[in-house]
């Protein structure tokens, strides 16, 4: 699987760590920076991830800031992203499972290295329901069109 990863200088460390633990475990990752700590602008690598992943070049994308919170709302504006802020293990694996979120947020400052990398494994290993919820997704996907 292709999976689109970026983040600011608040989520550059982890973005690292999860980077080299998906590509131990097989994984294709395509990073769109940051590439240190330097301050830099967020919604930039919320839009690139965003978009690779809505063209569907890549098929999910992971971002990362401080607390996950800027990313996530600027890489909700690109119609055909669903960004999931997730900090719990739950929540990773509903978001997949209900909201078919193809990308996560998380924040580098909010959630440490090993949860980090679980809500990551939860959340790749997890599947969308359909059913009564594509129901709302097509919901969503109405308001883009509409707005
Ligand atoms: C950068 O200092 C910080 O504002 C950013 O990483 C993020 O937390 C924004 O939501």
């Amino acid at each position: 699987m292709k999976i689109a990863i970026g983040s600011d200088h608040g989520g550059y460390e982890l973005k690292e760590l999860i980077k080299k633990h998906l590509q131990e475990k097989g994984f294709d990752i395509k990073d769109f920076g940051t590439d240190s700590t330097e301050s830099t602008d967020y919604p930039d690598f919320a839009e690139a991830v965003g978009k690779a992943v809505a063209n569907k070049e890549l098929e999910k994308g992971i971002l990362i800031c401080g607390t996950g919170i800027g990313i996530s709302i600027a890489a909700n504006k690109i119609p055909g992203v669903r960004c999931g802020l997730v900090s719990d293990c739950f929540s990773a694996r509903s978001t997949r499972q209900h909201n078919d979120a193809n990308i996560i947020a998380l924040g580098g400052r909010v959630v440490g290295p090993g949860l980090a990398l679980d809500i990551v494994d939860t959340w790749l290993g997890s599947e969308f329901e359909g059913g009564r919820h594509q129901r709302r997704i097509d919901k969503i996907t109405d308001i883009e069109n509409r707005y």
